[in-house]
């Protein structure tokens, strides 16, 4: 008998179902979740807890106070969704051109609520703070909701995300280092526009552009020690304007993607470095743009030991994943666990036997039952987080 069951009633993961498929159909992307907002607000108000908004523009902080000198605990949610058109077909689907809750975050929302829903009805001995943040996928909205107090007074965080490489049911949980440093880079190359048949009078920022998508690569094959995971992922390349005119400029983005600091630093030197000599090489103009992403998530040990009592009381041990290595993905949750302790989990979602697209996927999808699971884990965790806290 899974024991979540008992503490999400079917009434009330029915009522989650329909928050998420709510705000399934109307997605909205980073700092722009105004109707989401609204949303989670009425819903709060409903159920009697108080909360501020416009944090951080659209975010949202709702506080469950019992006792002011108990330990406070935080449950936090995204709310933003992605710039994807949906292919899922299912009922529910976007009802925004161009916008797709491609990542899960309408099942977070309604997981954060469901948990305030089952903490009010049988509070905890101590406090709980709900975070529903902006951003998550493009500027990192839980930094401005730092600075504007989210985390006052809090002594330790949790979140999770839905997974559709785990199975149903099942939740991972990694110790330590979870995800990755996420830096953005643009390098724009310019070279010397002109004819075709003529590259002797021009300096091709194609052929440049092209080598330099190539040999990026050797710094991650040649460079690095390969013991530290790392990754240059070049996914934008934009060039030139018809097939008989050399092109005078090219525009590369890409993403770098470490989990050291030293390493971190030894990509991006070695980026400038490559580019700056392939510009002596070719006669060209390179211009390197860094864009400082999120810093790795790092799960606190205390924080996983209460993650993973609580996930084997809940689902059993064998379906309590020990996550064996970090994700090169990247989360902001990680600016939260810069300024105290928490942990971040997985929700496993993957229906058995289907093909359960991955999330950023136009097709992603995931089992609805993972709302139970995840509403019936964070409140148990948010109330065991409090008791153990007290001990101490
Ligand atoms: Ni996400």
């Amino acid at each position: 008998m899974k024991q979540f069951n008992k503490i999400v009633s079917d009434e009330l993961f029915e009522w989650m179902r329909n928050i998420r498929r709510t705000i399934h159909r109307r997605p909205e992307l980073g700092y722009e979740e105004k109707e989401t907002a609204g949303l989670i607000s009425n819903t709060l108000k409903e159920l009697g807890i108080r909360h501020k908004t416009g944090i951080a523009r659209t975010g949202i902080v709702g506080e469950l106070m019992t006792d002011k000198n108990a330990p406070t605990i935080a449950v936090r949610a995204d709310m933003d969704a992605l710039p994807i058109t949906e292919e899922t077909g299912l009922p529910f689907s976007s009802e925004a051109p161009g916008i797709m809750h491609a990542c899960g975050h309408d099942g977070h929302v309604a997981i954060a609520l469901g948990a305030a829903t089952i903490l009010k009805e049988n509070p905890p001995e101590g406090n709980v703070v709900f975070i529903f943040q902006p951003a998550e996928e493009n500027e990192g909205g839980a930094k401005p909701m730092i600075e504007q107090g989210a985390l006052d007074g809090v002594d330790m965080i949790f979140g999770g995300h839905i997974e559709t490489h785990y199975n149903s049911g099942t939740l991972g949980i990694k110790t330590g280092l979870h995800t990755a440093y996420t830096d953005g880079f643009e390098i724009t190359i310019t070279g010397k526009g002109g004819h075709a048949a003529k590259p002797h009078e021009a300096v091709d920022a194609v052929v440049i552009a092209s080598q330099l998508v190539m040999n990026l690569q050797t710094i991650i094959s040649r460079e690095i020690d390969p013991f530290h995971p790392a990754v240059i992922t070049v996914g934008h390349l934009n060039a030139g304007t018809a097939h008989n005119v050399i092109a005078e400029k090219a525009v590369l983005k890409g993403t770098i993607r470490t989990t050291d600091e030293a390493v971190r630093k030894q990509v991006v030197g070695k980026v400038k470095k490559m580019a700056s000599s392939f510009s002596v090489l070719h006669n060209a103009v390179i211009h390197v743009e860094l864009k400082p992403g999120y810093p790795p998530v790092i799960n606190e040990k205390r924080a996983v030991e209460f993650a993973w009592d609580v996930a084997e009381k809940l689902l059993g041990g064998e379906n309590t994943i020990a996550i064996p290595f970090p994700t090169l993905g990247g989360e902001d949750f990680a600016y939260y666990l810069q300024k105290i302790p928490g942990c971040f989990v997985r929700f496993g979602a993957a229906r058995k036997g289907l093909e359960n697209a991955p999330s950023h996927s136009p097709r992603f999808d995931f089992d609805e039952e993972v709302l139970r699971l995840g509403a019936a884990y964070m409140s148990e965790l948010a109330r065991y987080a409090i008791s153990r806290i007290r001990k101490k």
